[in-house]
């Protein structure tokens, strides 16, 4: 049963703007953030999730989006890691600890990359697992940067788990996970207008089927899915999009993000998934 850590929205709010998505004039509904993140959390429970709770801070508004404050792992012969992120954002950044410490208490080996020179490094917002947790894409140029990913991939060498790194370019795809994700062992989703030429050359060495998600699909976060039991879930469909998914074997499953949108965060972005 797969593990999801998620943290509810109960502080959930937009005072800034870390993103493009984001205006500081925009008013959250902060209950109907309540009920849509509910029915996120009861769709993956529907698709067989074993739903956990990191429990919300006040004073930290984003920490709903629990995709970023670490990122976990496995390796056979080294047992399951947590790497802690170092977010570019200092509110976010007060995420960290008490996502760490979650993790710790559950007998994760914590990897500290102590990253203070090398910039920033924002979970599974920016690195992203193939589908056989084999490799690791890691994105850069917004928020974590080339230097910390260089880093992480040292870290994970010493396991044996490749990096790909892959470098981000239109401001409204602003993490990885907002234009990449592995629909099964050969197939990948992407936005290729926001990814550098050398890397989406990249992304077509390691995949068999590329399919792709034009601007306004990813600009309203339709790359953000989550594969889980054979479904994808996502915020919203296109004609095209529903069916490379059909093609793939996924059932598409909508689940309204409208308010966490207005932070620049769709489904994907509120979950960690972990062994
Ligand atoms: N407002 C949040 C930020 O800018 C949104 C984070 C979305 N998370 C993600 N994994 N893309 O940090």
């Amino acid at each position: 049963m797969p593990n999801v850590l998620v943290c509810p929205p109960d502080y959930f709010d937009v005072v800034d703007q870390k993103n493009p998505h984001m205006s500081p004039r925009a008013q959250v509904d902060r209950a109907k953030a309540r009920t849509q993140w509910e029915k996120l959390c009861s769709v993956m429970q529907q698709n067989g999730c074993q739903i956990h709770i990191v429990d919300p801070v006040p004073g930290l508004e984003d920490m709903v989006f629990a995709a970023n404050q670490v990122f976990v792992g496995e390796k056979a012969g080294y047992g399951k890691f947590v790497v802690p992120s170092r977010m570019r954002h200092p509110s976010r950044d007060r995420e960290v600890p008490y996502f760490t410490q979650w993790f710790a208490a559950r007998n994760f080996r914590v990897i500290d990359l102590a990253l203070t020179q090398d910039g920033y490094l924002e979970g599974h917002g920016d690195l992203l697992w193939d589908y056989e947790c084999s490799r690791i894409y890691a994105g850069y140029g917004f928020r974590s940067t080339r230097a910390a990913i260089v880093k992480f991939s040292a870290a994970m060498s010493e396991m044996g788990i490749p990096v790909t790194p892959l470098e981000l370019i239109d401001p409204y795809c602003y993490h990885l996970d907002t234009c990449l994700c592995a629909l099964n062992a050969e197939a990948v989703l992407i936005f290729a207008g926001a990814l550098s030429a050398e890397s989406l050359a990249s992304v077509h060495n390691h995949w068999k089927r590329i399919h792709l998600l034009d601007a306004d699909e990813a600009h309203h976060l339709m790359g953000n899915g989550i594969v889980v039991n054979a479904h994808y879930i996502a915020p919203r469909m296109t004609p095209q999009l529903d069916s490379l998914l059909r093609e793939e074997g996924l059932t598409p499953e909508i689940v309204d993000t409208s308010e966490f949108e207005k932070s620049g965060g769709s489904c994907f972005c509120m979950t960690t998934f972990f062994p």
